[in-house]
C-alpha cells in the first residue's frame, strides 16, 4: 500500500550521486546486448539470473557484477544503457545525476575508452534535452587492480575530456586509499573533482585516508565511521557529503536489516548524509525504493525525508544558482 509519505518522498525532486551505471544493467537488457554482441552468458533465463542475485558480501556482488558487465561492448551499448537508467528514473523526481562507470572493466576486454565515454555521453546530452536531466560522469579507478592501471586509464581519459571527476570502487577490505595518491593527485592536477568509496566494507581509517591523501570532496557509503566518534564529528563540521546506499548496504550485509542502518544517527549527528542507490538492478531498487524502504524502516519523518533530497543537492557539483533552483522546488512540494 502506497502511504502518504511514500508520496510524498516520491514527489521530492532528488539528486542521485552515487550510482555505477554499469549497476544499473537490468537482466533484460543483459539479455538483449548479449544477443545483440554474440555474448555468452551463463544464465539461461531471466529468471535465472535474478536468482543469483544473493550476496554474502561486497565480493560476491562484484563478481557476478563485472560478469554482467561483459555484455556492453559497443559505443551504442553504453549509450542504451545509460539511456535506459534516464527514462526510468525521470518519473522518481530524479533531476540531477553524477554517474560512476568503471573503464577498466571494459578496457580490460578489448573495449575501446572512447566507445564507453561516447556511448555515455550521447546518453547524457539525450537526457538532459528530452527529459530535462542533467548529468555529470565521474571515471572510477578499480582498486582492486595496481595504481599503474589507474594511471594508464587516467592518461587515456584526459585528452577525451567528458568527465567532471575521479572516484575509487571495487573491492575494498585490504585496498586502502593511500595506494592511489599518485593518480588521485595528477586527477586533481588536471581539474578533476574527486570522491571515493570509503568505509562501506573498509575501517574508518580508510575513510580519513581518502579526506587526507586523495583529498576527495565526497564519502562514497562512509557508514562506518560511527566507529570512530571523532572521525564522525569531523564529517559532521567540515559537512563532508556521504553518499548512503541503504538499499545495497542491506543487500551486501553491511547492515542485516535494513531496520539496524545508521542512516538517522548521521543525520543527528549533522553530517550530510543523502540516499541513493550504487546498483539499483543489483540490490532490488532505484532512489525511489531507497527513500522508501528506508523510509518504513526507518520510521524517517517528512523533515527528515526533504532533509536527505536537499543534502542530495547540496553535496553535488553543481553551480551555486542550480543548486538554488532545485532547493526552491524541495521547498514547494514541501509546502504542497
Ligand atoms: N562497484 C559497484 N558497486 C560498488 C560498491 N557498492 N562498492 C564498491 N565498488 C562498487
Ligand atoms: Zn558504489
Amino acid at each position: 500500500m502506497t502511504t502518504a509519505l511514500d508520496a510524498f518522498a516520491a514527489a521530492l525532486p532528488k539528486a542521485e550521486l552515487h550510482l555505477h551505471i554499469e549497476g544499473t544493467l537490468e537482466p533484460e537488457l543483459m539479455f538483449a546486448l548479449a544477443r545483440r554482441n554474440s555474448a555468452k552468458l551463463r544464465f539461461a533465463s531471466i529468471e535465472a539470473i535474478r536468482a543469483a542475485y544473493a550476496f554474502d558480501g561486497l565480493q560476491s556482488f562484484l563478481d557476478i557484477y563485472y560478469e554482467g558487465a561483459g555484455v556492453l561492448r559497443a559505443e551504442q551499448d553504453f549509450s542504451d544503457l545509460a539511456w535506459a537508467y534516464f527514462t526510468r528514473v525521470a518519473p522518481m523526481g530524479v533531476r540531477h545525476a553524477e554517474i560512476f562507470f568503471d573503464p577498466q572493466t571494459h578496457t580490460a576486454r578489448g573495449v575501446p575508452y572512447e566507445a564507453v565515454i561516447s556511448g555515455l555521453t550521447r546518453a547524457c546530452r539525450r537526457a538532459e534535452k528530452e527529459l530535462g536531466v542533467t548529468s555529470k560522469l565521474i571515471l572510477c579507478f578499480l582498486r582492486h587492480l595496481d595504481e599503474e592501471s589507474a594511471l594508464a586509464t587516467l592518461r587515456e581519459a584526459l585528452p577525451l575530456g567528458g568527465i567532471a571527476g575521479v572516484g575509487l570502487d571495487s573491492s575494498e577490505k585490504n585496498r586502502p586509499p593511500s595506494l592511489f595518491q599518485k593518480v588521485f593527485g595528477l586527477a586533481r592536477a588536471a581539474g578533476l573533482r574527486a570522491v571515493a568509496h570509503a568505509g562501506e566494507e573498509g575501517p574508518p581509517s580508510y575513510i580519513t585516508e581518502a579526506l587526507d591523501l586523495l583529498k576527495v570532496e565526497r564519502i562514497d557509503h562512509g557508514v562506518r565511521c560511527v566507529e570512530d566518534p571523532e572521525l564522525v564529528k569531523r564529517l559532521a563540521a567540515e559537512q563532508t557529503a556521504l553518499t548512503v546506499c541503504p538499499l545495497s548496504n542491506h543487500k551486501l550485509r553491511v547492515f542485516a536489516a535494513l531496520e539496524d542502518h545508521n542512516l538517522r544517527d548521521l543525520l543527528s549527528a549533522g553530517v550530510l548524509a543523502s540516499v541513493h542507490s550504487d546498483d539499483p538492478a543489483y540490490f532490488g531498487g532505484y532512489v525511489d525504493a531507497n527513500y522508501r524502504d528506508t523510509a518504513r524502516a526507518l520510521g524517517l519523518t517528512k523533515a527528515e525525508l526533504r532533509t536527505l533530497a536537499r543534502n542530495s543537492f547540496l553535496s553535488s557539483w553543481l553551480s551555486g544558482a542550480e543548486k538554488d533552483r532545485h532547493l526552491a522546488a524541495i521547498d514547494r512540494v514541501a509546502a504542497s
